[in-house]
């Protein structure tokens, strides 16, 4: 584990709050944008709204990835102006960045003094009853690097955050996921062709999309979805007791079906062309990944945005 990371965060906080009016001081609420979810920033009121880059913040993680590396955005959501924190872009462990830099702005919204951990991400659907688009919300996980040692709290435990042996048990906020069935209504989504399902999320550690096998595996381990996010922060979350509200997008659906074999009767009557085409359909690719966001991101905010306005009235 990084050394001082307590100290770290709390310097961070201090930057952040130097940079803030009054009023957004002590947001309630972060919510982490996964992949083409950056519009969740328009789900709060225009002013006052503090954008803050990740590289004019101390202490936190370099992106990797060019162009938009990320930033806070503080500001106010809904009629009773609850407090919010939006993490636009997200350090991702397949970058190369250890599993401390992946969780540290989780580690800053605690110091921040934030109560709930909203965490959205793109992600692979593995159950066959979900479609390119639907939205999951998670009851549970897997935290498959986390077997093998790849895990936010190894080392010694930092007492000012949680316990050494923190349950995971209750990790995903049942209050919190009533509330958002009952967002989903309100908002008539139930009448359209758009879903929300709640299951459990596979992380795996990236950055190859999963082998046929592999998504097979997932799903006899009872994943819903796969993804290559989301856990260490809800770990690290949980640990320091804050609530969790987790959505995954499914951006495209895994292929479980064994491939094609050499020794195919079928197969080996085909064209190299016709094989091209035989193979490309279902293979997982960043653009669908991209274009199933931009579709799902109008629900996906509603449904966010009264989520908030109902938890402020709790
Ligand atoms: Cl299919 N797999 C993983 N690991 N992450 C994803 C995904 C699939 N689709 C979006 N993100």
């Amino acid at each position: 584990a990084h050394p001082r990371t307590y100290e770290r965060a709390t310097e961070t906080v201090i930057y952040l709050r130097s940079q803030l009016p009054d009023v957004l001081q002590n947001p309630r609420v972060a919510i982490v944008c996964g992949s083409g979810l950056g519009g969740l920033a328009d789900t709060i009121e225009d002013e006052p709204k503090v954008a803050l880059p990740y590289e004019n913040v101390p202490n936190m993680p370099r992106s990797t990835v060019v162009g938009h590396a990320g930033k806070f955005v503080f500001g106010l959501v809904g009629p009773k102006k609850l407090p919010v924190v939006l993490l636009v872009g997200r350090a991702h462990f397949y970058e190369g960045h250890s599993m401390d830099l992946v969780t540290f702005a989780t580690r800053v919204c605690k110091v921040l003094g934030v109560e709930t951990m909203l965490v959205t991400n793109a992600a692979g659907g593995l159950n066959q009853q979900y479609a390119v688009g639907d939205i999951m919300c998670l009851n549970d996980h897997l935290n498959l690097p986390g077997f093998v040692g790849m895990h936010p709290l190894r080392g010694p435990n930092i007492e000012e955050f949680g316990v050494r042996f923190p349950p995971l048990s209750d990790a995903y906020d049942l209050e919190l996921r009533k509330l958002t069935h009952q967002a989903w209504r309100k908002l008539g989504l139930h009448k359209q062709k758009r879903r929300l399902h709640e299951g459990v999320y596979a992380f795996l550690a990236g950055p190859t999309y999963e082998t046929r096998a592999e998504c097979r595996m997932l799903r006899s381990f009872g994943a819903d979805v796969v993804g290559m996010s989301t856990v260490p922060e809800i770990v690290v979350a949980r640990h320091s007791g804050m609530r969790v509200l987790a959505f995954s997008l499914v951006t495209n659906c895994a292929v479980l079906e064994a491939g094609p074999r050499g020794d195919d009767e079928a197969v080996q009557a085909m064209s190299k062309d016709e094989l091209t085409a035989f193979l490309s359909k279902g293979k997982a690719n960043h653009e669908e990944v991209l274009e199933a966001g931009r579709e799902a991101a109008k629900d996906m905010q509603a449904l966010v945005k009264q989520i908030l306005c109902d938890y402020a009235e709790l």
